[in-house]
């Protein structure tokens, strides 16, 4: 792209686009993208830069992987799409049966959808009615952690209202309460007191409503847009446990941590537990289309079978199970085996442990953190919020270094995709310590 096309997309985009979580009053041009390949991106003026954060969390492969490519422009020339009431098609159903075969645990029917928020309204409208048509008619109000974002539509906004985002739709939102969430982080001398005064919490809110609660929805390990806050897989299996025992649909939000993020394929496995609902998404499609599921095993799935149409899930979308993002699932699932995800996946992890140490040791650096794939640490004495200055400062210095790290308040963290290779882990820790070196503090 010459110069002056380039200059002409962004003045375009200026007049004609609404930018995602952006505030166009205050916000510099975003960056022209021309091409991808691998862990980098290429801006209109041939500029490298690493996407160390997986373009928003999906991009698990690198980018124009040519395989998955291949399965795209294969699927198109055999079926583009076709509505998914009353039709079914060959990507879906393999689709659908690998995946329940990796969830393991009795998940076994997989609702489709086209993002993460669609995946978790349905996980809720699912938790709802399924109890409305066993007769439970007392059960309304959801339960999440504090901290917790599940979305961006009605019913994931009211599961989300402790992330601090949707303060202004508070009275469109259906019940919903938050419970503490115990966050840790190695060295934390807190740990246990934290859990068990989350515990305590929760345990309260049982006594008190237990049995008018329909779902308790959580992001399990890990609390992505909280900042990368991550808590025990004891403490998580304990009010798991806590919440079946009252008759609680359980709902996993795997749409962050799900496909090997957290270092297994899924985040609930490291907890011995087995979750009512999981809801997928950015991963699945490793990057390349919408597509989401909500999965629920066969005896949920009995609850809203019968002679009329009252007790069926009115829910639906116009690409729902559409064949070219299930192709593109499809070859990204068996990715992981011809790649061997997996061993990378480990030695990212090694990796950004063997840099905790010289992390721990900075000092503007408290609470640094791994899990799988996710390296994380938070400014000492950092403004909490969205777009603190000091995030913004970084996101635009690492940028101009060629590096796509965008912190967010008082958080830094990397997750890259699994194709990173030894090179680009070291540049991309050179360049986020460098930048914080640039940080100017009195
Ligand atoms: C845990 C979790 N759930 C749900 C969502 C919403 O997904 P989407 O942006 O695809 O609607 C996100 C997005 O970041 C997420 O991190």
């Amino acid at each position: 792209m010459k110069n002056h096309d380039k200059q002409g997309l962004i003045d375009r985009d200026a007049l004609h686009v609404w930018h995602p979580y952006t505030q166009h009053g205050t916000e510099k041009d975003p960056v022209a993208i021309v091409r991808a390949s691998g862990t980098s991106l290429f801006d209109a003026e041939g500029h490298e830069i690493l996407d160390l954060i997986s373009s928003w969390w999906t991009c698990i492969h690198g980018h124009a992987h040519p395989a998955i490519n291949k399965a795209l422009c294969d699927q198109a020339g055999q079926l583009e799409h076709v509505m998914f009431a009353g039709f079914t098609h060959a990507a879906a159903v393999d689709l659908a049966q690998q995946i329940t075969q990796q969830l393991g645990q009795g998940l076994s029917r997989v609702f489709y959808s086209d993002n993460g928020s669609t995946a978790n309204e349905v996980a809720l409208k699912m938790a709802y009615q399924y109890c409305r048509n066993k007769g439970q008619h007392k059960r309304r109000i959801f339960l999440s952690f504090d901290g917790d974002y599940h979305g961006d539509t009605m019913g994931a906004m009211a599961v989300s209202r402790g992330s601090g985002f949707f303060k202004l739709f508070e009275g469109l939102m259906c019940e919903a309460r938050t419970i503490p969430f115990a966050a840790t982080f190695p060295g934390d001398e807190l740990r246990e007191h934290k859990e068990q005064q989350a515990i305590k919490a929760f345990q309260q809110i049982l006594d008190q409503q237990g049995d008018e609660v329909a779902a308790l929805i959580l992001e399990p390990l890990m609390q992505g847009a909280a900042g990368m806050r991550f808590c025990t897989p004891t403490f998580l299996r304990r009010i798991v446990l806590m919440a079946q025992e009252r008759g609680i649909v359980v709902i996993f939000d795997e749409v962050a941590t799900g496909f090997g993020r957290t270092g297994t394929m899924f985040a609930f496995q490291q907890c011995d537990v087995a979750p009512d609902i999981v809801c997928l998404s950015k991963g699945l499609t490793a990057g390349y289309m919408a597509l989401s599921m909500t999965v629920v095993r066969e005896d949920f799935f009995k609850e809203f079978e019968g002679e009329t149409f009252n007790k069926a899930l009115a829910h639906g979308h116009s690409y729902a199970a559409n064949p070219l993002a299930c192709a593109v699932a499809l070859k990204s699932l068996e990715l992981f085996e011809e790649e061997n995800s997996f061993e990378r996946i480990a030695v990212i992890e090694q990796r950004h442990n063997e840099l905790l140490p010289t992390l721990q040791a900075h000092p503007l650096v408290e609470k640094a953190r791994v899990l799988g794939t996710i390296l994380a640490f938070n400014l000492v004495d950092g403004a909490v919020g969205y777009k603190s200055s000091e995030s913004i400062f970084l996101r635009d210095w690492y940028l101009q270094h060629g590096l796509n790290i965008r912190p967010y308040g008082k958080t830094v963290y990397l997750m890259p995709p699994y194709c990173i290779t030894d090179e680009q882990i070291d540049t991309a820790y050179d360049g986020m310590l460098q930048g914080l070196g640039q940080l100017n503090r009195k």
